[in-house]
């Protein structure tokens, strides 16, 4: 597509067009959505809501599943990512409060609570059936979720170290200053998001355009998790004309 607006629309649309055409089964009532934070997916949000509130999509029987979450950001810090995808998504929306799950990276008792939290949340995408499109974006890095470079391309929930160039990115976020980025985060494996019946990832502007050639023009490679894509039977790369620029 020509820009990143471009791919927020595509997007939007080939997410509604599945809402509307699914059909439940016993052991799948519901459509069940991935969804991912950042500036990227912002504009597929944004298009969403506008169908919404025309008519065009319903979210009711929709559940869904964000990617990842800072560990020890209070639910309401202003960066967390719950804060993110109420602002941005779920207020404007008919979602049921209770379709929609988050990581809860606060939770008290250390690591082995946060562990447990992980694994309660993969037991949960399995007791609906699994997913059936995760829509993603990356990191410079070509990281997914929070699958920083090394991690396994079978990883499933699980707490990650964050790279620190991933911290320096997001220090945008955090007043530039990286002391007061979270250092540890929740996220889906990359296991867990090839998992999905569909992948759709979004990768637009410049600083993506090496991960968008390292992700597709080379080997599947865990230094480059979204490179796991390739081995998926249905996916997608919705890109911009300026990710494309080391294709
Ligand atoms: C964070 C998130 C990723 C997201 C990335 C890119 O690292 N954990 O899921 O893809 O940011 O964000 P942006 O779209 O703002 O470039």
């Amino acid at each position: 597509k020509e820009n990143k607006g471009e791919c927020g629309l595509f997007a939007a649309r080939y997410i509604a067009n599945l809402i509307n055409g699914f059909v439940p089964t016993a052991g799948r009532p519901n459509f069940v959505l991935g969804l991912p934070t950042g500036s990227t997916p912002l504009s597929t949000y944004r298009e969403l809501i506008r169908m919404h509130e025309a008519g065009e999509v319903s979210f009711k029987e929709v559940v869904t599943f964000n990617m990842d979450e800072y560990v020890g950001l209070p639910r309401e810090h202003e960066q967390s990512y719950r804060t993110f995808m109420y602002e941005n998504f779920f207020n404007h929306v008919d979602i049921l409060d209770s379709n929609i799950n988050l990581l809860n990276g606060e939770v008290e008792g250390g690591l082995d609570e946060l562990t447990k939290e992980c694994e309660r949340y993969e037991k949960k995408i399995e007791a609906v059936g699994g997913i059936h499109l995760f829509l993603g974006g990356i990191g410079p890095d070509g990281h997914i979720a929070f699958n920083e470079p090394g991690s396994s391309l079978a990883s499933r929930t699980r707490i990650k170290t964050l790279a620190y160039d991933t911290i320096v990115a997001n220090s945008r976020f955090f007043d530039n200053d990286v002391t007061k980025v979270p250092k540890m985060a929740l996220t889906v494996g990359v296991g867990t998001v090839m998992a999905a019946d569909e992948v759709m990832i979004l990768i637009t502007g410049l600083n993506k355009a090496v991960a968008l050639h390292m992700c597709i023009e080379e080997g599947m490679n865990h230094m480059w998790t979204v490179s796991a894509i390739q081995d998926h039977p249905k996916s997608i790369i919705v890109c911009d004309r300026d990710a494309t620029m080391e294709l």
